[in-house]
């Protein structure tokens, strides 16, 4: 199997070129050209893009050949990088490749999540800060999933909880909709938010899902898990 991975170098992403790797994968990563050195580790067993997500030609030439691809989905400053990203990843991909896209619980993907009230007040905060700033676009990662789930593609929209660093537990359990009992703990390790995203080329029973992940050692996993 050949995957990319577009936003390699992040922390997420780095996570994702090892496992992918571990699976025995021919990996292929796109990451600013800043952030290359980030990298280091993989850079005599993966092929590295340089340049900005959002780089259509760059996508195009990344992705050719590739079954799966693994997108690291982020809203960083106003220049809508989120869909612009999401758009290059769906045209570009050949048309049988799995799409896996990160994002937040703050995804709906059909209206029927329910928040909590600090989860909101916190979401608004951050997305009124982060337009101040011109910093970061959240409005632009919510129209990037929109367009992902309109579209015909083989996707799935991968929504994570509250991050933590640590070794791994083992791969996440998922719900349909915040406010699930299962997910109340609101924790996932890093390690294994990759885990599912790498772990969901493979499952075709999360095509045109938007699964909200929580870590399977987290008390409302233990009670809720079946
Ligand atoms: N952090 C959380 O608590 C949290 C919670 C739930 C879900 N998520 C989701 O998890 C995913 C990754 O989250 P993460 O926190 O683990 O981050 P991460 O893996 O460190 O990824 C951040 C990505 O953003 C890129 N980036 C950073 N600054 C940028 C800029 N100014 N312009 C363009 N790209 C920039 C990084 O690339 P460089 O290496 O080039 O900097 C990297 O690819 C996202 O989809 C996010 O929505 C995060």
């Amino acid at each position: 199997m050949k995957v990319c991975i577009v936003g390699a170098s992040g922390k997420l992403g780095r996570y994702m070129v090892q496992q992918a790797l571990d699976r025995g994968y021919e990996v292929v990563g796109v990451c600013r050209e800043r952030s290359v050195p980030k990298l280091e580790a993989f850079k005599d067993r993966i092929t590295i893009f340089p340049g900005a997500t959002n780089d259509r030609e760059l996508i195009n030439e990344a992705v050719q050949g590739c079954d799966g691809v693994l997108t690291v989905l982020v809203p960083w400053g106003i220049q809508q990088y989120a869909s612009g990203t999401a758009n290059a990843v769906m045209d570009f991909s050949p048309p049988d490749a799995r799409l896996i896209f990160s994002c937040g619980w703050h995804i709906s993907k059909d209206g029927q999540d329910v928040y909590s009230k600090t989860f909101n007040w916190m979401l608004g905060v951050a997305g009124w800060l982060g337009k101040l700033f011109r910093a970061v676009e959240i409005d632009d990662q919510v129209e990037a999933c929109r367009l992902i789930f309109d579209s015909d593609t083989k996707w799935t929209v991968v929504r994570g909880s509250d991050l933590e660093e640590g070794e791994s537990q083992g791969l996440p359990v998922w719900s349909h909709h915040i406010g699930d009992p299962i997910l109340e703990s609101n924790k996932t390790r890093r390690v294994d938010f990759a885990l599912f995203m790498v772990a969901a080329l493979e499952d075709d029973k999360l095509i045109h899902e938007a699964p909200a992940i929580v870590g399977c050692m987290t008390p409302s996993a233990l009670a809720h898990s079946s």
